[in-house]
């Protein structure tokens, strides 16, 4: 079985395509520059953006994967949760191929399609244990199986990825912050400066940052003679050091949850192996690191998808697609664009072997 994904919720134009063997035949992104300025995605500016590209990231995969759109047997999208403009752009395309081809339909949650992908490169079953942290979203969750979600805890203020973003326009370092600031933490010394846990001891699984953020903010201020932070006077081992206590307080913080949600997967799932870490996030090697460690005190496997899957992409997509099809997981039509849509509620339910229900 082959499947198109599309992507295009935030600021990544994307599409892939995969096999129900688990090879990508084909996949493109094209990550727009034009926020660079801006320390965050400009929702008009991307969905003008993913309108211009997104039919030629969509022929450039089918060029590549040497296959007529003919060839493929259901198109996936990405149908939310993310900047409306964009996911509407995706979502019509991926209909109108849909519709011309007479193929399946598949509307995905794009936070589901992060929580499935790393089960294309690594043999992990249902259920698992997942901390799904990207840009937008931030939360525990078991992935008991295809659309069937239990979470555990979510971020209640800022996702951990918007924190990084943050951190970094404080600094200075540009848009997305995620890697720069892990590349200046490398070089930082960690025990430096002190900053908060928030939520530390609240004894659940839920998560914040915003205090975080706040008392980055704070040290940041100090190196001003005004405490304008813009006029911050700083060398590049305070800005190191900045990042890597920043960046070890979001590691501590993720292993104290994780402590407790392992405490209740191993309870109530004690068929589940794996700790599985996904979205954006996931791509910083340090805090890949502190959950590896975590799971090897605790027992339990540890996943994560490749570095180039954990940010936006297609392949999630069309993975998740596969999935959703091998499930005879089908949408209508007349799917809405989804700009919020939780990953634990209203899950496609599912239907005879589908085909497209106009
Ligand atoms: O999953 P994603 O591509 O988009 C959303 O669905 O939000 O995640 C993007 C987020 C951004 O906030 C970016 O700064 C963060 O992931 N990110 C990272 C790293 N690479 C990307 N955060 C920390 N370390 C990284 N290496
Ligand atoms: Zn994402």
């Amino acid at each position: 079985m082959l499947v198109l994904g599309i992507e295009s919720s935030c600021d990544e134009t994307a599409a892939a395509i995969v096999n129900s063997e688990k090879q990508i035949l084909a996949s493109s992104v094209l990550t727009q520059s034009e926020h660079k300025n801006f320390g965050g995605v400009v929702p008009e500016l991307a969905a003008r953006a993913h309108l211009e590209h997104i039919d030629e990231i969509i022929g450039e995969t089918f060029q590549t994967a040497r296959l007529k759109p003919t060839d493929i047997d259901a198109v996936a999208v990405a149908a939310g949760p993310g900047l409306i403009g964009g996911v509407t752009v995706g979502v019509m395309a991926a209909k109108a191929l849909a519709l011309a081809l007479d193929k399946p339909f598949i509307a995905l949650n794009h936070l589901e399609a992060h929580a499935l992908v790393a089960r294309l490169n690594s043999d992990i079953s249902y259920p698992y244990l997942l901390l799904l942290t990207s840009g937008g979203h931030c939360q525990i969750l078991v992935v008991e199986g295809v659309g069937k979600f239990k979470r555990l805890g979510t971020t209640i203020d800022d996702a951990a990825g918007e924190a990084f973003d943050k951190v970094a326009k404080m600094l200075g370092l540009g848009y997305p912050g995620g890697p720069i600031v892990e590349k200046m933490a490398a070089l930082g010394d960690k025990s430096r400066f002190v900053l908060p846990r928030p939520l530390y001891n609240s004894g659940d699984c839920n998560l914040s940052f915003s205090g975080l953020k706040t008392a980055v903010r704070k040290v940041i201020e100090a190196y001003s003679p005004d405490n304008i932070i813009e006029h911050a006077i700083m060398r590049k081992r305070d800005i190191a050091d900045i990042c890597a206590c920043f960046q070890n307080a979001v590691g501590d913080i993720f292993t104290h949850k994780l402590e407790l949600a392992i405490r209740y997967f191993k309870n109530n799932y004690p068929n589940g192996k794996h700790l599985v870490v996904a979205g954006g996030v996931a791509a910083n090697l340090y805090l890949r690191q502190c959950i590896d460690e975590l799971c090897y005190k605790t027992g339990l496997l540890f996943a994560a998808p490749p570095i180039n899957l954990c940010t936006d992409n297609g392949v999630m997509i069309a993975w998740a697609g596969v999935e959703h099809a091998l499930n005879n997981m089908y949408s209508d039509l007349d799917f809405k664009p989804r700009p919020r849509w939780p990953l634990d509620e209203n899950a496609p339910k599912a239907q005879g072997a589908g085909g497209v229900k106009a």
